[in-house]
């Protein structure tokens, strides 16, 4: 069964990063009441630790074949939906057209990345082999020792910060209510549907009311990793959604005198070069549950790996350090639509990728509950698959 009411329902929405925000943002552009209930700040989940790449060329590994519909799909959007969103929010969410190098800086490393390379160039992904040369005379400032290079002239980037504030701003313009300090303490369900949710927190010209029901036709569950601990979901709706925790640093550069131009990948390291002069150096990939702490190892390997690179980035000094935790599925590709509950959406599951499909999983989600009909590109990553061995989409192998 459907899960959609006829007309523009009424929408409750869990979690206000860049997935909730964004299907939120449509749905309120389509003339919908619509909340989204965050129980901190606004994008300063995953969507404010992340780096910002829109990789879907460069960061195609064996076993992500599946995913390629839905990436590509989602990076072709993202020139118009950045501009979208540029006029609509009066923030500009700097997207770049910097392209990405992924650079191996001895021979066993450069036999790895030809290796991949063939891989994406035979699934017919916009990737191009480079000398150690010419590696070099796009970034002057890598390792003489560079042995070899993929460029990815589609592969770019956004400031993900920026981004996060200005699908907020782009929400409440265009008619979404935004509650912040509000968590959702269940979903609320009657005759085996959604029909709201109860929040905790809620301030009315500054008076704590309580918790509250917030009745609502469509519910979209889009808490990122904290996705599968909101009370009142029934097993056969739970995402399986972990944290995947990234340490991440920022170095302070030059902003006239940039050590990158690109984004630079170099083995077990990624570096993003900001407009405003800040190297993003990024970041670990660790099963450690909620683990909040920078680590002395985590910073040593992310420091060595930037060095071995790029050798210049010594001298620069260190702005932030800090932990994000990816929403990560069992098979690591997103969960998206119809969730087991009929009236209950899921909009999670982004793993590493959260950012570069933002504006196609708002426009999926959007278009289930405005048309009743799915996405096709989002049809294979329904919650559906992981519930019995028989499920038609393929699974994409873990990492
Ligand atoms: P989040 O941004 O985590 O938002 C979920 C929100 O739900 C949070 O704000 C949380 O407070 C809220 N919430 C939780 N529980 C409740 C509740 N009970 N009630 C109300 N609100 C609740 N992706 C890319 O595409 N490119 C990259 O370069 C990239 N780099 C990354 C680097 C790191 C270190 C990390 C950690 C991630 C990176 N990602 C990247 C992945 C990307 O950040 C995520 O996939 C994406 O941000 C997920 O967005 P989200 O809205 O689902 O989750
Ligand atoms: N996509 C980069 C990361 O998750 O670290």
């Amino acid at each position: 069964m459907s899960p959609k009411p006829p007309g523009k329902p009424s929408v409750a929405i869990i979690g206000g990063g860049v997935c909730g925000l964004g299907i939120g943002w449509r749905l309120a552009q389509a003339g919908c009441r619509v909340s989204v209930f965050e129980r901190g700040q606004a994008g300063h989940g995953a969507s404010w630790a992340a780096a910002g790449m829109l990789a879907a060329n460069a960061e195609t590994e064996p076993g992500e074949e599946a995913l390629l519909g839905l990436t590509l799909a989602s990076q072709k959007l993202w020139p118009g939906f950045a501009a979208e969103l540029n006029a609509a929010s009066g923030i500009d969410v700097e997207y770049r057209e910097t392209g990405t190098l992924v650079a191996a800086t001895n021979r066993d490393e450069a036999e790895q990345l030809r290796f991949t390379y063939e891989f994406q160039r035979d699934l017919g992904l916009a990737v191009e082999w480079l000398s150690g040369a010419e590696a070099r005379r796009r970034e002057p400032y890598l390792r003489p020792g560079i042995t070899g290079a993929v460029w990815a002239p589609d592969d770019h980037q956004v400031e993900n910060r920026k981004l996060a504030e200005a699908l907020k701003a782009a929400f409440v313009k265009a008619g979404g209510a935004l509650y912040e300090n509000c968590p959702v303490t269940g979903i609320e369900t009657q005759a085996g549907r959604a029909v709201g949710v109860r929040v905790g927190g809620v301030r009315v010209g500054g008076v704590h009311t309580g918790d509250d029901l917030h009745k609502a036709e469509i519910v979209v569950l889009a808490a990122g990793s904290w996705s599968r601990d909101i009370p009142g979901l029934p097993d056969i709706a739970l995402p399986p959604v972990r944290p995947v925790k990234g340490q991440m640093l920022s170095l302070r550069m030059d902003p006239k005198a940039p050590l990158a131009s690109a984004v630079l990948w170099a083995p077990k390291i990624y570096l993003v070069p900001r407009a405003d002069g800040r190297l993003i150096v990024g970041a670990t990939v660790e099963e450690k549950g909620y683990d909040p702490h920078m680590t002395a190892g985590g910073v040593l390997a992310l420091l060595d790996a930037a060095w071995r690179a790029i050798p210049a980035i010594e001298e620069l000094p260190i702005e932030e350090m800090w932990v994000g935790f990816r929403p990560t599925s069992r098979d690591d590709a997103p969960i998206l639509g119809e969730s087991g509950l009929d009236g209950l959406l899921v909009a999670t599951g982004h793993h590493r990728n959260g950012i570069l499909l933002a504006p196609i999983t708002a426009d999926a989600i959007a278009r289930q509950i405005l048309t009743g009909t799915p996405l096709p590109e989002a049809t294979p990553f329904t919650l559906a698959r992981f519930a019995a061995k028989s499920a038609t989409a393929p699974e994409i192998a873990a990492e």
